[in-house]
């Protein structure tokens, strides 16, 4: 059986197998695989620290990976440069806040839509617009000029310009009021993944993030301590154990 095959017969869009990546040759995540699926959503959970955005790096090639592999609809894309792994689909949204403030939602959008025709750029800002209404009734102002939430989705967005088959999100609810963080998750992110791509999402927000995925891998120390269906996870009485830091306790309690 090809490797590209899962167990039941589905090819992942991306199937990052045993990676072993870090920073300055010290390896900071060990051995870790992860499988992401058109139409799904795989949450990536655990403490602060785990190696969760370190995932992310190394599988959209920010980062070296030095051992696995990471293939993308069955290709091997293993320490592909990051631009070329955007040409191939691959969308990421860092952890840290992603639009350019001084320019407007539609120059933004513009921006990330470098990579399409002319001709299909408004037909895609639609798009974007369509799922984040509050964006297409604020185009014309500035990035810098939009609250946290908006400034969020326009990061989203813009990655979303290039019509990419995975996303990989990176903690897209942190710093938003709980109303907006569940609106993030439970509509906008999960309307994505209607739409056929295949989300990877790292969440602190567990308990929200997991009600709307289809897999979910727990990280701790660098690799994955659990995973599996999101219920039979949230079954396990060991998985707040793995919380240490009460970041799961948290996401639990009123937001
Ligand atoms: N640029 C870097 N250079 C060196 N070490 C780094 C760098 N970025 C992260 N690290 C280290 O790698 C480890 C994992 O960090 P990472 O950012 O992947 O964790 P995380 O699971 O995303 O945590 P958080 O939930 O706080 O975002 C941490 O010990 C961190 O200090
Ligand atoms: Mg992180």
């Amino acid at each position: 059986m090809p490797t590209s095959l899962a167990e039941n017969g589905r090819t992942p869009i991306m199937r990052i197998s045993g990676i072993t990546a870090g920073y300055s040759r010290v390896p900071i995540i060990r051995d870790v695989s992860v499988d992401a699926y058109a139409g799904e959503i795989a949450t990536l959970i655990g403490p602060n620290g785990a190696g969760k955005s370190t995932l992310l790096k190394a599988a959209t090639g920010i980062i070296q990976v030095s051992a696995g592999t990471v293939t993308l609809g069955g290709a091997d894309v293993t320490n592909s440069r990051p631009h070329d792994l955007a040409r191939r689909g691959v969308g990421y949204v860092p952890q840290s806040r992603d639009v350019f403030e001084p320019l407007t939602v539609v120059e933004n959008l513009e921006m990330g839509g470098y990579l399409i025709k002319k001709g299909a750029l408004q037909d895609q800002m639609d798009q974007v617009f369509n799922l984040f209404p509050i964006l297409g009734s604020r185009r014309h102002q500035r990035a810098c000029n939009l609250s946290g939430g908006e400034k969020k989705m326009l990061a989203m967005g813009r990655v979303i310009m290039a019509s990419p088959k995975i996303l990989l999100l990176d903690e897209p609810t942190a710093n938003l009021a709980p109303k907006i963080a569940d609106e993030m998750l439970a509509v906008h992110i999960t309307k994505l993944a209607s739409l056929g791509v295949a989300i990877l999402l790292v969440e602190q927000r567990a308990v929200q993030a997991l009600a709307i995925s289809s897999n979910a891998y727990v990280m701790v120390g660098g690799s994955v301590a659990m995973s599996g269906h999101p219920e039979e996870l949230g079954q396990r009485g060991d998985i707040a154990k793995v919380f240490l830091n009460g970041s799961y306790a948290s996401s639990t309690g009123p937001t």
